[in-house]
Parts: C-alpha cells; structure tokens; sequence
C-alpha cells in the first residue's frame, strides 16, 4: 500500500469546528526535512494521537503549531486562529504546550513553580487556578514540596499542571510519558483519561502504540510524512484482510479442495505455526460455511476464531514498508 492510498481523506473542515486545521505543512532545517506535506485535522474535544518513531518529526510539528518555529510552508489554524507572526500571542494564549522534558525550577516549591509559570502567561486568579490544576492532577498535596524532592513521575504531573493553569482550549503532551516507569506511565494514563473525560482537545505525540490505541479517539501515523489518519479501529481494518483462523487435530488430506469451494473464501494458506489462515470479507458470514466443509471432510475442529490485529501489526507494518523502501 502507497501512503498515497493510506491517508484517509478528512473531509474538508472548517476552522469553526476544528481546534486544528493543518494544510499541506512542510518544516525544514536547512536541506533537513523536520516533517513535509502534513494535513490533518483535530475536533474540539478530541484526543488526537500522533504517533511516530524518533525523528520522524512529532515535537517539531508540536513546536511549530505552538508558534515556536514558523513553517517553511503550509498554513495551520489553530483554536481558530490563522498561524503567522502576528497571531502568535493570541495563539499562545489559548494553547499549552507540556514539552518532552518538564523544565522546572527543582530548588522551588512545586506552587512556587506554578506561581512563576501563571505570572509569566500573565494569567489572573493565579492562586485559585493553581488550587485546580493541582487538584486535576492530584498533586494539591504536595503544593509546598520542593520539585527536585519530586520523582520523574511526579515532575510530570506538575508539568501537566502547569500546562493546564490557562485552561487551553487545545493542550499539547509531547511524549508525556517518555522515560517513565510503568505505575507512573498509568498514572499519566488516567490523568489523560479524565481530562479526555473532561472534553480538553488534546495532541498527543508518543512512539508507545499502546499509549495512542488506548487514549485517542484518531490516531495519525508520522514518518517525515503522514502515513495513515483514522480510529485506531478503522486502521487495523483499512490495512488488514479479515481472516479465520482454523486449527484442526489432523492435517487436512486436501485442503485446496475443502477451501477452495466455499464462495466466502478468497484465499487460503497454512501458517508456519499451524493453524490455516483464510482471508475473508466477513469472517461471521463465513464461519458456519467452513465449520460445515470441515465436518463434511471428516476432520476435528480444534478451534475456529477471527484473528485480530492490533495497532502495533498496522505499525509495524509501515514501518517494516519504510525500512524496504531505504533499502531501493
Ligand atoms: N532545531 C533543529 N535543527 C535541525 N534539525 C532539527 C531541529 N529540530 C529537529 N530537527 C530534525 O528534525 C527531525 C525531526 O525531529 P523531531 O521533530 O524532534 O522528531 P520526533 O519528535 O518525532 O522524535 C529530526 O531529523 C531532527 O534531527
Ligand atoms: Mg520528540
């Protein structure tokens, strides 16, 4: 499959009703392409997953619909705003951006780092906005602990609190749970959760498949360029055949022959671990035919199931075309 093929098409949004729309946005450094041709949009309230392996061009893509770096090419509007020079401030005051490193002063106090974070965007009733962010975070009780007494973990969630002080209308996570251990990477989880739960429109990078499959609503594949855009659902389908999986007690004596007779069946083949795999349209429409062929045919049915694929086979796979593709 072509990227060509594989990007979806978003259908035309406005800038109204998306928190962003991004059009054929390119970066470069010097003769370095950061990201080329990217396209994409995101809806209020949701959580929008981009999903790359290092280098392909995630945190750039961050930085520049943040107004950190203009783009080479391309226009962008972000909380419905046109992004130029111009309206760079009144874009930054209605986006955050959580970066891949925290960036706290470790020797203040965690509200002290809040305090001087809510002075600096200018924001008014710092102290209630702070009682909230870390409330949202669950951190209220470590106000006055000093951030290098803190764990990765919880450096995190006071980077996360200090991105939600201006109440975005779109939050930015660059990589939020890069480097960290399992319990606090669920912590961050569910963090996420609730404030997907909350409807906050959210831009997620990571290159953890899992992390993108369970907490965003789409999720774009990025490589340099965008390779795929869709529900993690609607991915595994779009880049998979459908296929049964049939285990039997014995080899089948002619397995072309039980097969290749059913009209649901496009193709067939035996895997190297056993089972027959056969390629399918609709895998429940087919499976009372096979079931019936093989009774016919006189052989025991261990087991007879649709194989699913997850996010990781859809990515692996791309990536596996990237590495192919190097090699021409
Ligand atoms: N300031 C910069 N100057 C030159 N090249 C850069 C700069 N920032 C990023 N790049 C390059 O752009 C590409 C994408 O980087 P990045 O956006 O950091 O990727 P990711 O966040 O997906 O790991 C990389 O090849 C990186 O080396
Ligand atoms: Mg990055």
């Amino acid at each position: 499959m072509t990227s060509e093929q594989a990007v979806t098409s978003l259908g035309g949004g406005t800038s109204a009703e998306h928190a962003l729309v991004v059009e054929h946005l390119t970066k470069r450094f010097g003769d370095r392409l950061a990201y080329e041709d990217v396209s994409f949009d995101v809806g209020y309230g949701e959580v929008f997953g981009f999903l790359g392996p290092n280098g392909a061009g995630k945190t750039t893509t961050v930085r520049t619909l943040g107004t950190l770096l203009a783009p080479t090419s391309g226009t962008a509007t972000i909380a419905g705003i046109p992004l130029s020079a111009e309206s760079a401030p009144a874009i930054r005051a209605r986006i955050s951006i959580m970066p891949e490193s925290p960036g706290l002063y470790l020797r203040l106090t965690v509200a002290e780092n809040l305090e001087c974070f809510a002075r600096l965007y200018q924001l008014t009733d710092v102290h209630s906005r702070i009682d909230r962010s870390l409330q949202a975070v669950n951190l209220a009780d470590r106000a006055n602990d000093p951030c290098g007494s803190l764990s990765k973990g919880l450096r995190q969630r006071v980077a996360l609190a200090r991105a939600l002080l201006n109440d975005p209308t779109v939050l930015f996570l660059d990589e939020p749970t890069s480097g960290l251990d399992p319990v606090a990477t669920r912590d961050v989880h569910q963090l996420i959760a609730a404030l997907r739960e909350r409807g906050v429109t959210i831009f997620l990078t990571t290159h953890r498949l899992e992390e993108a499959e369970r907490l965003c609503h789409r999720v774009a594949i990025l490589n340099t360029t965008l390779r795929l855009i869709g529900r993690p659902d609607e991915l595994r389908k779009q880049l998979f055949t459908r296929s049964l999986e049939v285990r039997t007690r014995s080899l089948l004596d002619d397995p072309g022959r039980v097969f290749a007779g059913l009209a649901d069946v496009e193709h067939w083949e035996r895997s190297p671990s056993g089972p027959y795999v056969l390629s399918v349209t609709d895998p429940d429409a087919a499976a009372p035919g096979v079931a019936r062929a093989l009774v016919a045919a006189n052989v025991d049915i261990i087991s007879l199931t649709e194989s699913r694929h997850s996010l990781e086979d859809v990515y692996l796979e791309l990536v596996n075309e990237d590495v192919e593709a190097a090699k021409r």
